[in-house]
């Protein structure tokens, strides 16, 4: 197939690059090549590639800088997107949006399912969410992917925070008290990979198996990297940033489950694999 991905710089942009390339005809955009807060500059792009599919990795992804840029944060992953639907409109393209855990409130204290309602508690998730609504108002054809904790090779991320930390300090505070599925950027692409090539439009939640606190993901990292230093827990208050974040957001791959799609793998499988790429 003919894909687009757009927002091909970013952390998972990269990887899908990588994957997709394997088996379809894949052109790409970065913020330089096409920003899609320009709606003519994003139809006209669009249009001229004319793809089969549309991977919208591109987005404003500072959950804490959301806050106080939040204007950037509306223009960029709720007018964004609708640029993106409105040229994938014109090209009659399958668009596949990727969202996040962030969407929920953590208030239910068990996993999510892609029925459950969504209370976004700041303006990132807001703004994530609004893109979904963007995407679902304008088109026939697009997967909404929900995932949550991402980390890959080309962006920055926790484990490589963590990993950095633990070089220039003897104790590291981590937050114990949120919850979630660590997941793969390497993972989520094939899972887009697989998604694509059906007709099975709607709304998905993918992730990494298995979920875990920050602080408990923080002490397999250094456990697995051999790494000796001390961990604290905190409280999400006690640790302070400026944004809100859900307690539990733990995704149910429900939908994915349903479809008979293969599951993802541990999240601890993943970190291995990725870690082994470190060295
Ligand atoms: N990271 C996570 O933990 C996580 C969790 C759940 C969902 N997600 C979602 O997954 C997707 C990929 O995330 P990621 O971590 O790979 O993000 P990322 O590394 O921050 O990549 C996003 C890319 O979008 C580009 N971009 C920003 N504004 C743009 C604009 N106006 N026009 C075109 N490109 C623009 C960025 O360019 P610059 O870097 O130059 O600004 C960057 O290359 C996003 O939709 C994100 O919301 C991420």
């Amino acid at each position: 197939m003919k894909v687009l991905i757009i927002g091909a710089e970013g952390m998972l942009g990269h990887d899908l690059e990588a994957v997709l390339k394997r088996e379809h005809e894949v052109s790409t955009t970065t913020i330089h090549t096409m920003d899609i807060t320009d709606l003519d500059k994003t139809v006209r792009t669009v249009g001229e590639i004319n793809p089969q599919v549309v991977v919208l990795a591109a987005a404003y992804t500072d959950v804490d800088g959301s806050e106080e840029r939040a204007d950037l944060a509306y223009q960029v992953n709720v007018l964004g997107t609708r640029n993106v639907a409105v040229a994938c409109q014109n090209t009659s393209s399958a668009l596949v949006y990727i969202s996040t855990d962030y969407v929920f409130d953590g208030a239910k204290g068990s996993s999510y399912q892609e029925y459950d309602p969504v209370n976004p508690l700041g303006t990132y998730g807001k703004t994530k969410y609004l893109g979904e609504v963007q995407v679902r108002d304008l088109l026939d054809r697009f997967y909404i992917l929900r995932t949550s904790w991402l980390y890959g090779l080309h962006g920055p991320n926790f484990v490589a925070t963590m990993l950095g930390l633990a070089e220039k300090m003897d104790q590291i505070k981590v937050v114990a008290d949120q919850i979630g599925s660590p997941t793969y950027t390497v993972d989520l692409a094939e899972a887009i990979n697989h998604l694509i090539k059906t007709p099975a439009y709607g709304v998905y939640h993918v992730t990494n198996s298995d979920h875990c606190s920050w602080y408990e993901y923080a002490q397999l990292i250094h456990q697995m990297k051999g790494v000796e230093v001390e961990l604290q827990p905190v409280t999400t208050e006690e640790f302070g940033s400026p944004a809100p974040r859900p307690k539990y957001s733990v995704l149910d791959n429900y939908h994915w489950r349903l479809q008979g799609f293969p599951p993802l793998r541990s999240y601890k499988e993943a970190l291995k694999d990725y870690l082994d790429l470190l060295k």
